[in-house]
């Protein structure tokens, strides 16, 4: 991803915001195996990037976030190498999820297959009113194999997930937001400052609160409710040990604005 060199993945950082685009247009940002290891860099870069506080995912071009796995690379595998290229999916998009700092997917398009898979590794999902959201491998003698058969069913719930991957069905952006895939939708033209305005508002907060939210909300939801009660109230409790809390609690009761050093 050094100036210059071909990549199918975008990196930019503006305002403590990273932007991750995928940019494979002509293949509507279809992720093959290279691409999607560019993803994993690209976020591992801002993870570990003091000056970045919030990222976003999104695609170039106008019609696609991301249209799925890339067919093309898959139709030559054979069952191992299927099963490899699953768990390959499955592990680059937990970098995004259990990212310490919030990810927005930014959905521009298509996000289909993979793609959707993808957006429900993100955090929060900012859709723009021409998106379109589905999964449609069964159409390929497939299933989903980057999370989506787990992931979709805990966003949307059982009954639903499993018609969208029974159908294959494409469903609007709209109906995506009312069943609980997306966040907000947005007018198409507005999606990059809508997001923008929304990461700034997270950039703003305080960065240990939101990673020890993200951990809680993301590791909690996998444990039993008494565990995850448990776990809860201990990432609470390291809450009151940092500055961060001290600042929060101080700039309230003074009527000032904090100023969080994510310590
Ligand atoms: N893989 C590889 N290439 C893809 C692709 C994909 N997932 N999606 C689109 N493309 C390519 C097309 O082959 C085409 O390339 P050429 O110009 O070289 O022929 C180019 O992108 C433009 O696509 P279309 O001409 O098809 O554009 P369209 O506007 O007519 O249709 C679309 C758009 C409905 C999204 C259609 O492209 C489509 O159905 N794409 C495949 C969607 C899909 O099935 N995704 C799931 C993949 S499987 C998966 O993701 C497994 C998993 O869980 C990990």
């Amino acid at each position: 991803m050094e100036q210059g060199a071909p990549t199918a993945v975008e990196y930019t950082v503006r305002d403590r915001v990273a932007w991750i685009t995928v940019n494979r247009p002509k293949k509507l940002n279809a992720l093959n195996r290279a691409t999607v290891q560019e993803i994993t860099v690209a976020a591992t870069r801002a993870i570990d990037d003091p000056d970045v506080a919030v990222l976003v995912l999104t695609g170039a071009g106008e019609k696609a976030f991301v249209a799925g796995a890339d067919i093309g690379e898959m139709a030559a595998m054979d069952a191992r190498q299927g099963q490899d290229f699953g768990r390959f999916l499955q592990s680059s998009f937990d970098v995004l999820e259990r990212s310490p700092k919030p990810v927005i997917a930014a959905v521009n398009g298509f996000a289909l297959g993979g793609g959707c898979e993808l957006a429900m590794a993100c955090h929060i999902r900012i859709a723009g009113e021409n998106a379109r959201f589905g999964q449609p491998e069964v159409g390929l003698g497939l299933i989903p194999g980057a999370g989506g058969t787990q992931r979709l069913q805990r966003l949307v719930g059982r009954g639903k997930a499993m018609e969208l991957i029974l159908t294959g069905d494409m469903i609007s952006a709209d109906e995506a937001h009312r069943i609980g895939l997306v966040n907000r939708v947005v007018p198409a033209a507005e999606l990059r400052t809508r997001v923008a305005a929304a990461a700034a508002g997270l950039a703003a907060k305080s960065p240990v609160a939101l990673a020890r939210a993200i951990d809680a909300v993301m590791t909690g939801g996998d444990l039993g409710l008494d565990d995850a009660m448990r776990l809860e109230a201990a990432l609470f409790g390291l809450c009151f040990a940092t500055s961060d809390m001290k600042e929060g609690t101080s700039a309230f009761l003074e009527k000032r604005k904090p100023e969080f050093s994510g310590t």
